[in-house]
């Protein structure tokens, strides 16, 4: 441990800032699939706390790690055994301690992933609720209701779950209980006061041992309106269009006091830990996630399910940056995470080709059809689209493998699939597996340098070799350079909150001032655009393309920045 910090630069250690998260570049780590240091095939919490000199030179302030803790893994870890340890397949409360000791010694903070919508069916709490009686308090702390029919056999409703299928699933002695995911993913009764004091017990628990903020699963879902009688799938699908909050299992109005209990538990610390709700709900219902009195701030998803399209992203960017004053939260910007088709995929996709983005709906590849993807046009792309996140206000959360430009992962043998959705939906959703696969390290190496050995739980494919982070360092002008050297600027570039959209000729090209001065210029269009003359004689100090710019003109899919 001493000799992998020895070289890290002193002065990136932490700095008591109670804001340091306004404008972090956060990255998210998938922990089975970013490094495995025992070789078992599985990324472990020391393969992370091995790889941080990584992250460091990256230049990201914080760490997102998904779910962590003791799971069968019904659902990639949110599925939860227990929320207060560590699953032994990635390692022990001392490795994460070691890990968040280094991380913190490295300037760099942590964001755990709490799961409150649902517990695993493995979870003390379940096996108890099984093994009790219909009507006890056991049961009480999920959602358990009789079967109906003549001979009580069938489902309380026709609800389906996000994964496919019923949403009920019945337990053998005339009742059922309501999973929202995967039957393993019982959801949790948040009108049962022991499961919000155990959620606070829980948030304490890893406060206290030194994580900075939670990201929050499924954050719109845990107050749910059960009163008898149930309205039907498709009654809610359409209340789910109003998204005026009457919808009986999503965004309602209570969870405002659950985020507040939460809220009071987060400024017992100093700095106040922060958190992120994960909420697929209409822009104009996230306020309340990210209002100060609740978790401060919200996923903003809309440039992941935008077009690559100068129109959407400046809609978009002018939408949100209203909305970030309105709440006095700050903006958050993502273009992939582990659910959804990596964008340097969806960018190379036919201009024809549509895509459905929703919670549980945000894998395309999907209908049993692999549409034609033009690799190279999507990385362009993605590059391009990725400076002009990175230039706004506001944090920007990226997702591991993203630095290297790694396309999804398309062709996963059946057999070694592993999403709930593929298998709940058998020939239709391939499920998210293509962005979760092992990450290439070295080029050369067994399993790509993922681990000692060549292990992987997910297969990767030999191309994958090209986009290793070994031949990748060497290179200037390879995705991973780009992406150094942005983080590396971006603290420069970063002021205050704010842009000024310069008009620039021509419907595909943007261009933004920020108060630091710098100008990001991109053009979304196919043919190279003009810069005008008071542009021209700025200092280009970033381009998404790697070939030296030429003055005056934006390549066509190009982004660059001007000081
Ligand atoms: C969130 C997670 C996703 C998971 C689901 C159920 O959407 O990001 O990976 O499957 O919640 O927990
Ligand atoms: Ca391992």
């Amino acid at each position: 441990m001493t000799d992998l910090l020895a070289h890290l630069d002193a002065d990136r250690v932490l700095a008591p800032d109670r804001d340091w998260w306004r404008q972090a570049a956060v990255y998210q780590i998938y922990p089975r699939s970013f490094a495995d240091a025992n070789g078992d095939g599985i990324g472990d919490l020391t393969g992370i706390t091995s790889r941080i000199p990584y992250l460091v030179e990256l230049g990201v302030d914080a760490v997102w790690l998904s779910p962590f803790y003791p799971s069968a893994l019904a659902d990639g870890g949110y599925d939860v055994d227990d929320y207060r340890d560590v699953d032994p397949k990635l390692g022990t409360l001392a490795d994460f301690d070691e890990m968040i000791a280094a991380l913190h010694a490295a300037g760099i903070r942590l964001i755990a992933d709490i799961v409150p919508n649902h517990s695993s069916n493995r979870h003390e709490w379940f096996r108890e609720a099984l093994a009790s009686p219909p009507g006890s308090a056991a049961r009480e702390r999920y959602i358990f209701r009789d079967g109906e029919g003549p001979d009580g056999t069938q489902p309380p409703s026709d609800w389906q779950s996000i994964f496919g299928g019923s949403a009920w699933e019945p337990v053998g002695d005339g009742q059922f209980y309501l999973h929202l995911f995967a039957p393993e993913q019982p959801d949790l009764n948040w009108a049962n006061r022991e499961v919000r004091d155990d959620f606070l017990r829980t948030i304490r628990f890893w406060a206290d041992r030194g994580v900075d903020g939670f990201r929050v699963d499924v954050a719109h879902g845990l107050a749910k309106d059960l009163t008898a009688p149930l309205r039907s799938h498709a009654e809610l699908e359409a209340t789910k269009l109003a998204g005026d909050g009457s919808h009986p299992l999503w965004d309602r109005e209570e969870l405002d006091e659950i985020y507040a209990e939460w809220r009071a538990v987060f400024d017992e610390y100093d700095p106040p830990r922060i958190a992120v709700a994960e909420a697929w709900v209409a822009p104009t219902r996230r306020h309340r996630y990210a209002a100060p009195t609740s978790l401060g701030q919200a996923f903003n998803f809309d440039l992941l399910r935008a077009n690559f399209d100068a129109g959407e992203f400046q809609e978009i960017v002018d939408r949100n940056m209203v909305f970030a004053a309105e709440t006095g939260s700050s903006n958050t910007w993502v273009f992939s995470n582990h659910d959804v088709v990596r964008h340097a995929t969806r960018y190379g996709l036919p201009d024809d080709h549509t895509v459905e983005y929703d919670l549980g709906k945000a894998w395309l590849l999907s209908g049993g059809v692999t549409p034609e993807v033009d690799v190279e046009r999507g990385l362009r792309r993605a590059r391009a689209a990725t400076l002009f996140l990175l230039g706004l206000p506001g944090s920007a959360y990226l997702y591991q493998g993203e630095e290297l430009g790694v396309p999804e992962v398309p062709a996963i043998p059946d057999a070694a699939r592993q999403d709930p959705t593929f298998f709940r939906n058998a020939g239709v959703e391939v499920g998210r597996d293509g962005c979760r696969v092992p990450l290439p390290w070295t080029a050369n190496a067994p399993s790509f340098g993922f681990g000692p050995t060549d292990a992987a739980h997910l297969p990767q494919p030999d191309w994958f070799a090209s986009y290793a982070v070994s031949v990748q360092e060497a290179d200037p002008g390879s995705t991973l350079s780009m992406y150094r050297r942005a983080l590396a600027l971006r603290h420069e570039l970063q002021a205050e909150e704010k842009l000024a959209w310069v008009t620039l000729d021509g419907p595909d090209v943007l261009a933004y001032q920020r108060p630091s001065g710098w100008i990001v210029v991109t053009n979304f269009g196919t043919a190279p655009a003009e810069l005008p003359p008071p542009l021209t004689d700025r200092e280009i100090v970033h381009s998404s393309e790697p070939a030296p710019p030429t003055p005056g003109v934006v390549p066509p899919e190009t982004t660059i920045w001007l000081r």
